[in-house]
């Protein structure tokens, strides 16, 4: 029967066949052990000398890093095993013999290994990590299906920012100018208007000259938006989902998490409801501490990361100063200096993993805004448009799948968490 790794519960006793790659091998005079991969799960291969063929046995002492193979054995228990089965081989049949795979078994450094990424990708550690991004994928589909959101696809290529315009990937479109999309939120409010609750999952572009752990020039985003909520609502929305996200992982992905030597437990906490402290309160807090940082500013990542010490639990910071954030964000109604939004800090260090707002709904007020940004021009009328027929109360916010993929699986750099990554100095390959 030809199955997967992942599969192989389904056969105990029997016999499979299964294309496989070869990760890793030892082997004595009389038995061979085969670390094999397909992509579903690891699993051994134990071909003992006097179970097969000479030419078998030979083929399987011999075999390179990496060669491909169609083995076929039976299916056992192995309670020492991580994955919990083996596989007595019978027969191996090379598709592929490979030679001489750079990354081998010992350690590399990150430049070598970043090089190589398409082949990293294979190795155990990484594979961890995809299949948890994976699943937080999945669960967000899942979260927002559930709370009868409409999944909505925002252009890539635009005419207007949402951001800051200058961190911009500008293109050609024929004979006008284009940008890569920054984020899909100004399509989404008008999805919303069209849908009521909708969400997107895409890729953005950030022409940011940031060389930090945490940035990433194109990266993935899950950006929600919601007509008829209020900021406060959808704070607990957002509190909701990350439980949502952090249950299905540690529920999906108990194997990848032990390969990581992620501590559980950590995770086992995050549960709704998650402590909120104003932008006041934080750089009150923050000078008290002796950051030298004052009102007005924005956090960097030693500020975030000494208030995220704080809790157990991801920490909304709300109500930044209007001057540090987009122009579409909703005036906080007691404080006009102040706007109704919140950035949501992971635990231990990760840094900010969404970042969301109620958005301005009165025509007059965006239309100032516009002003005092020098956004004019055609590329925003069709926004203003929202604000002039049935206009409602709204709110989104946007998650940062790469830096919550690097807070669950504890990896220190975004880079990891994403197979391919685009950075300041990389475009290869
Ligand atoms: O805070 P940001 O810039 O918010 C927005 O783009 C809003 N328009 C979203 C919305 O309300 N619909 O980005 C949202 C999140 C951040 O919290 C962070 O997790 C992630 O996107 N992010 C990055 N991740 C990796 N590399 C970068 N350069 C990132 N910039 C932002
Ligand atoms: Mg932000």
């Amino acid at each position: 029967m030809k199955t997967t790794i992942h599969q192989v519960a389904n056969y105990l006793e029997q016999e499979v066949t299964i294309g496989v790659w070869l990760s890793n091998k030892r082997s004595s005079g009389k038995i061979a052990f085969l670390q094999l991969r397909d992509g579903t799960g690891f699993i051994q291969g134990v071909v003992a000398k006097s179970a097969v063929t000479e030419q078998t046995f030979e083929l399987a002492r011999s075999l390179p890093q990496e060669s491909s193979m169609y083995v076929t054995g039976k299916v056992v228990e192995d309670t020492r095993s991580p994955f919990g089965y083996e596989l007595q081989v019978t027969e191996l049949s090379l598709i592929h013999e490979a030679t001489d795979y750079p990354i081998t078994p010992k350690e590399h450094g990150t430049e070598f290994l970043m090089d190589h990424r398409h082949l990293w990708l294979r190795s155990k550690k990484q594979h961890a990590i995809m299949k948890i991004r994976n699943q937080v994928i999945q669960a967000s589909y899942q979260f927002f299906q559930k709370e009868d959101f409409v999944k909505v696809d925002p252009p890539i290529l635009t005419g207007s920012a949402a951001e800051d315009t200058t961190e911009l990937f500008h293109t050609k479109y024929f004979d006008q100018e284009a940008y890569l999309s920054q984020s899909g939120q100004l399509y989404m409010e008008a999805a919303a208007m069209a849908f009521g609750r909708v969400f997107s999952f895409g890729p953005t572009f950030r022409a940011e000259k940031s060389k930090t752990r945490r940035h990433l020039i194109e990266f993935w985003m899950i950006e929600p938006e919601m007509a008829f909520f209020t900021h406060e609502e959808s704070l607990t929305l957002q509190e909701e989902y990350i439980t949502f996200i952090v249950t299905h992982v540690l529920d999906n992905c108990s194997l990848e998490l032990d390969i990581l030597k992620r501590d559980k437990q950590v995770l086992e906490q995050i549960r709704s409801p998650f402590p909120r402290i104003t932008y006041d309160e934080a750089i009150r807090w923050l000078q008290e501490q002796g950051f030298e940082i004052e009102w007005g500013e924005d956090f960097g990542a030693p500020h975030e990361t000494a208030i995220a010490e704080i809790y157990d639990k991801p920490v909304f910071i709300t109500h930044y100063p209007k001057e540090i954030k987009p122009f579409y964000m909703k005036p906080d109604p007691q404080r006009e200096e102040l706007v109704q939004c919140a950035d949501l800090i992971a635990p231990e260090g990760y840094g900010e993993i969404i970042g969301g707002s109620a958005r301005i709904d009165d025509l007059s007020l965006l239309e100032e805004r516009y002003k005092e940004h020098q956004l004019s021009g055609d590329s925003y009328k069709w926004y203003l448009d929202l604000r002039k027929y049935g206009s409602v109360p709204h709110a989104g916010f946007g998650l940062g799948l790469e830096r919550t993929v690097a807070w669950l699986s504890g990896v220190e750099h975004v880079r990891e968490t994403i197979p391919f990554p685009r950075l300041l100095n990389r475009l290869y390959p």
